[in-house]
């Protein structure tokens, strides 16, 4: 594919490169998206401008269920090749960085070194009096979110946080360490800074919406970053970019790390 062979041009001389990802990363590992066709803010679309709560407070009566199907797609939830391509490219040293906007943990999982996750992750809780924060053993997380949903009986925030886990410190009740729409984006200042001084920027499967995540890749690309994003359609920040690979990241990065390594050699036999 001749865009994968100006992509390894463009990724061969990099070496500070970060990886900006959304929720398309992980729609290989059955984790569906929030925009496209099927995903919760489609199907709920008071989500795309009010998130989870907004969704839960238009419909009570559905909350068991819209959660409960929200928890069982990151019950069996993997890292897919997707997530290990950029684990290798890092072990390559293109990519020393993941920003992702993914509560789901799936970059750590697969390896990632140094990752911000600037919406939060969905398996650390959060005292909301003491703001201790509690990275929760799978296991026990969704153990304690079947039960809570299970004692649901339609939305109220009261309800819900009456049901939430307590603090082994203070007894406040922990909630889910994500933020909402209107709450503060988390490690902003690490990502930014890393944003600002990266040579690359691989966007992957995100749509580029919702900011100040989405502000990033502009920020790369004042700087001289070359921007790079993988999408099976374009996005809002493909305008930004040198290159588009089409293409779902499971099929496009694994073939991507084939053609740098490839790529790689070539350049490592004409410098003997
Ligand atoms: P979106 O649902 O807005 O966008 C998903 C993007 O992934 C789209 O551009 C798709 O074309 C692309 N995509 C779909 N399948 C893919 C695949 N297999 N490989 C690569 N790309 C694929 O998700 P985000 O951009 O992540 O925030 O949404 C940003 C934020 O909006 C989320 O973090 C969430 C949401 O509201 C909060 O909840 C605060």
């Amino acid at each position: 594919m001749a865009d994968i062979q100006k992509a390894v041009e463009l990724i061969l001389p990099c070496t500070s490169g970060v990886a900006f990802t959304g929720a398309g990363v992980s729609a290989e590992s059955g984790i569906s998206t929030y925009r496209d066709p099927g995903g919760l803010w489609d199907t709920y679309q008071e989500g795309a401008s009010g998130g989870m709560l907004a969704v839960l407070a238009s419909y009570p009566e559905k909350a068991p269920e819209i959660l409960g199907g929200f928890f069982d797609r990151l019950k069996g939830a993997q890292p897919n090749v997707g997530h290990l391509a950029l684990v290798e490219m890092e072990r390559m040293g293109y990519i020393r960085t993941v920003i992702t906007q993914n509560v789901d943990s799936l970059h750590r999982d697969a390896g990632s070194a140094q990752v911000y996750e600037l919406h939060g992750n969905i398996y650390r809780l959060r005292c909301l009096e003491c703001q201790r924060k509690v990275l929760f053993n799978r296991e026990l997380y969704f153990e304690l979110m079947d039960e809570l949903i299970k004692e649901l009986r339609g939305f109220s925030i009261s309800e819900i946080v009456e049901l939430l886990p307590r603090c082994e410190r203070c007894g406040g009740a922990m909630r889910p360490d994500f933020v909402g729409f209107g709450e503060e984006v988390q490690q902003f200042r690490e990502a930014l800074s890393a944003s600002l001084s990266c040579d690359l920027m691989l966007i992957v499967g995100t749509s580029g919406v919702v900011y100040p995540a989405a502000s990033l890749p502009e920020g790369a690309r004042s700087k001289g970053a070359t921007l790079i994003e993988i999408n099976p359609k374009e996005s809002d920040l493909t305008p930004l970019t040198d290159l588009f690979l089409r293409g779902t990241a499971g099929e496009v990065m694994p073939e991507l790390v084939a053609a740098l390594r490839e790529g790689r050699d070539v350049q490592d036999c004409s410098c003997t």
